[in-house]
Formats: C-alpha cells, structure tokens, sequence
C-alpha cells in the first residue's frame, strides 16, 4: 500500500470514534481530508463540527456538514486529527499544514483526542520533523534566536501566514528526549503563540496504518 492508501484507511477507520448526531473536533491535513472523506460517504449524520482550520470548514461545508464555533458548543467528546509525528506515549509534533493553534485549542476542548496516521510518522524519539512554532510576527527574530539558545536551527516558512494572522518558525535539529519540558520551555518564550508539540496533552489514542491493518496505540 502506498502512503495515501495508508491514509485512506486509517481515516475510514477513524469512523468508529463518531458518534452519530454529536458535535465533534475535525483538525487538518491530508489524512484528515480522507476522514471527512469517508465521514461524508459513510452517511453517518452528526450535528456539526468544529474545525480546526478554514480549509478544513471548506471541506466540511462542501459536505454537507454545518461547522460552528467553539465558543458556542463547550467542550467535545472526540475530536479526530492527524500528526507529523507520534512516539511510543502518544506524543505528538504537529503543525506541518499551519494549524497548530487551533488544532491545540480543539484537542484541548475534547474528552478524547484521536489521532490518526500512517506508520511512516512512527518515531523513537520526536524531532526529525521540524518542530512548527506559531509566532506573533513582530517577536519572529526573537523567538529565532531563543530557539538558536536552546540547540536549534529556525527556518522562517516565508510567505506563510496562519489563519490567525501570524507566521511559523520550522525549528530544526532540536532535541526533544524529553519533550514536555520542552513544550514549557517554549510556551514561556515571549511571542511564541503555539509550540507545535503535543507532549502536554498527548492524543488518548493513535490509530495507525500499517500494511496489516490499523494498530492501536
Ligand atoms: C496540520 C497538522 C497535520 O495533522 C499534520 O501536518 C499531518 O498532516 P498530513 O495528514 O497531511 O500528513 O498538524 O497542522
């Protein structure tokens, strides 16, 4: 199977977590997109979504599918999103697409947080993906060197801009053996929106797409 056969699958699979008429969180990316895919061909009707980017809501209104705002629904019982990268602790780096606040905030807001992926996104140790920062553009070089500060190397995603108005610092080679105390580390950076890590609050579950089938994590 190739990568987006093994995201297809894990999206369908993903189904099992919808509850039929609730409220649920919808985050971003192209294993998503496969999960909104098949939630939208599954004819499993739910009330609405909250959604973690606007391409996301574009995708989910063209469905058929009403989106609303977080602010009107309290918390969530499950909201589905995918990962750069996960760890054997359900730890995860995310941010790859941009989305990183929002999709904090809606995991933040559910009882359970599932993600989904495929095996390629399996790691020991996080951190061979860049880890996104989202950061307030005016703070962009002095977020750049803190993080120079603490062993990595930022690269600006230039011409980039979140759907809250801000720019993202791809941060390389940072070591992330421990990775909750780097999340506080750099949530306590002046200027720095959302860390891309999701140590904190890790996912409650993974389901991941192998060539046997989804495993569970
Ligand atoms: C977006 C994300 C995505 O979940 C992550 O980038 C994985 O994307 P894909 O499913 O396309 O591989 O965090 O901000």
């Amino acid at each position: 199977m190739n990568q987006s056969q093994l995201k297809r699958l894990v999206g369908t699979a993903a189904l099992e977590h919808v509850r039929p008429d609730s409220i649920i969180g919808v985050g971003t990316g192209s294993t998503v997109n496969c999960f909104i895919e098949a939630l939208i061909n599954s004819g499993i009707r739910i009330e609405a979504a909250v959604s973690s980017s606007e391409a996301t809501s574009v995708l989910l209104r063209a469905g058929g599918i009403e989106v609303v705002d977080l602010n009107q629904t309290g918390g969530l019982d499950v909201y589905i999103d995918g990962a750069d990268e996960f760890d054997a602790h359900r730890r995860l780096v995310k941010g790859g697409g941009g989305a990183l606040t929002r999709e904090k905030i809606v995991a933040a807001a559910s009882k359970t947080f599932v993600c989904i992926a495929d095996q390629t996104k399996r790691v020991n140790v996080l951190g061979a993906f860049p880890l996104p920062l989202e950061v307030i553009p005016l703070a962009r070089s002095l977020v750049a060197r803190k993080m120079v500060a603490l062993g990595g190397r930022p690269q600006w995603r230039e011409g980039f801009t979140t759907d809250n108005g801000n720019w993202i610092l791809d941060i390389h080679n940072l070591d992330l053996v421990d990775p909750v105390r780097m999340e506080k580390t750099i949530n306590n950076l002046a200027g720095v929106v959302t860390c891309g890590l999701f140590a904190l609050r890790p996912a409650d579950l993974v389901l991941i797409a192998t060539e046997d089938g989804v495993e569970q994590l």
